[in-house]
């Protein structure tokens, strides 16, 4: 298994190139699934989650072409989906194991095929994550739903019904689900308390390119009017704000000053207002962002996550790893996941003063320097944490178990080498 390893200390300085949305590339791939024609997506990341679900897609009979693409001189990867025909309506454990959002297929298939078996993801290392909202809304939309041996068995005779849905929660997972599902139901389905993430504005964009009518785009109240077919359509990923943030963080913690070229800076307002509220400058372009740290002692902030607009928990163990480094103390506190505080114990071992509270909050009080270590987290956000607290420690520091890094970090060792990290990925032949 490969591993990262940092010589901390280094002030990073360049351009980093922001790929497309890992978040917003999983649905849209799902959403091809609703037509007989060919969905073209351009800016799509180089990713392992990208790459699980398109193998997902083609066990179930989508024909899938990749091409190379260039923006701004760097490459990226377009890909197109064909499913004419369904070879399985099954969504494997195997693959549903791997990647959560693998149950981004089950929307989609049920409405344009009335049968969908999927393997319940069990939980992962943040937390239970339940899909009850995901099923109990499709059964408002007259599925039949039924849990055998692991799998979810949804049903429909003839097509899904519209409903008025209100969910209990703003979940990103469910929102994407039912907007596919009832792109294709009898009539008009309402969905209030959706989640308004830009990554669901993205989905949408590309479902009314393909016919759906969708309107309510970026509110938490969606109405959808069922359309009896979807067409094709060409659509562009929306840039990665999770990506911006982490190497926004790179640039903050090592004091450094990193263009972030392609980043979105009105999806990443209050991670960018702490930033500055810190004593980091920061520039909002139209289609990038510019972190400036350079000779700036920052002070610590508090941060609590929550639904976007809100602070992403995506970003909390990254601003946490920051915070370890600077002046005063910071109260982190996660509302989003019940178990996301993996991190700590791996950044204390990097000398970091941290003290977790119940599973909920945590208090950071920065210490003057990190040293480095090896390490491993559980989690693709965690891990990252812990490139960042690489990049700023004394010494050398082993990120292990870097697949989790690939997941959802397009070639980040070639990033951040290219802005004057000192870093590199060993195989762990080489290592011994
Ligand atoms: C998505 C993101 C993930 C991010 C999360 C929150 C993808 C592929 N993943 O995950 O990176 O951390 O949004 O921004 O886009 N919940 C229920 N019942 C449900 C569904 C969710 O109780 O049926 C709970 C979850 O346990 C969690 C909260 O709702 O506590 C948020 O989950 P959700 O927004 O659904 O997250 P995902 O879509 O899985």
């Amino acid at each position: 298994m490969d591993k990262i390893k940092i010589i901390g200390g280094k002030k990073l300085e360049g351009k980093i190139f922001i790929s497309g949305a890992k978040n917003a590339a999983l649905p849209l791939i799902c959403a091809s699934l609703l037509t007989d024609d060919t969905v073209t997506l351009t800016n799509m990341p180089q990713l392992s989650d990208i790459k699980s679900m398109n193998a997902l897609l083609e066990t179930m009979g989508t024909k899938i072409d990749e091409f190379n693409d260039f923006m701004d001189g760097h490459e990226t990867k377009t890909y197109s989906y064909r499913t004419q025909k369904f070879d399985s309506l099954v969504a494997p454990y195997d693959y549903v194991r791997k990647m959560r959002a693998s149950y981004y297929v089950l929307g989609p298939v049920l409405a344009r095929k009335g049968h969908v078996e999927l393997s319940l993801p069990g939980g992962c290392a943040i937390g239970a994550r339940p899909m009850d909202i995901h099923l109990t809304s499709l059964e408002q939309m007259g599925a039949k739903i039924e849990i055998k041996n692991g799998y979810v068995h949804a049903d429909i005779d003839g097509r899904l019904k519209g409903a008025h849905i209100i969910f209990p929660l703003a979940s990103v997972g469910a929102t994407c689900n039912i907007l596919m599902a009832a792109t294709l139901a009898e009539g008009q389905t309402i969905i209030e308390n959706a989640a308004k993430e830009p990554e669901i504005g993205d989905l949408i964009t590309l479902l009314n390119k393909m016919g759906a009518k969708i309107e309510g785009i970026n509110t938490s109240i969606l109405k959808i009017t069922g359309v009896k077919k979807l067409n094709g359509a060409t659509h562009k990923v929306i840039a990665d704000r999770i990506e911006a943030g982490s190497y926004a963080i790179a640039a903050a913690i090592t004091k450094g000053k990193i263009e972030l070229v392609n980043a979105q800076p009105q999806t990443l307002q209050v991670p960018l207002k702490i930033l500055k509220s810190m004593g980091i400058k920061i520039e909002e372009r139209e289609n990038s962002i510019i972190v400036d740290a350079q000779n700036v002692n920052f002070e610590g902030k508090d941060i609590m996550t929550d639904y976007y607009p809100g602070f992403p928990t995506d970003l909390q163990a990254q601003f946490m790893a920051l915070m370890t480094v600077a002046d005063g103390a910071s109260l982190v506190t996660e509302q989003i996941w019940e178990n996301r505080f993996m991190h700590v114990p791996e950044l204390l071992r990097m000398g970091a003063n941290i003290n977790v509270h119940g599973h909920a909050s945590a208090i950071v009080r920065g210490v003057k320097r990190l040293s480095g270590a090896p390490v491993m987290a559980t989690d693709l956000r965690a891990s990252f944490a812990l490139v960042l607290a690489g990049l700023a420690a004394e010494g050398e520091t082993t990120v292990n178990r870097v697949y989790h890094l690939d997941r959802g970090y397009e070639k980040l060792d070639e990033k951040l080498k290219a802005v004057g990290a000192e870093i590199r990925r060993v195989s762990e032949a080489e290592d011994e």
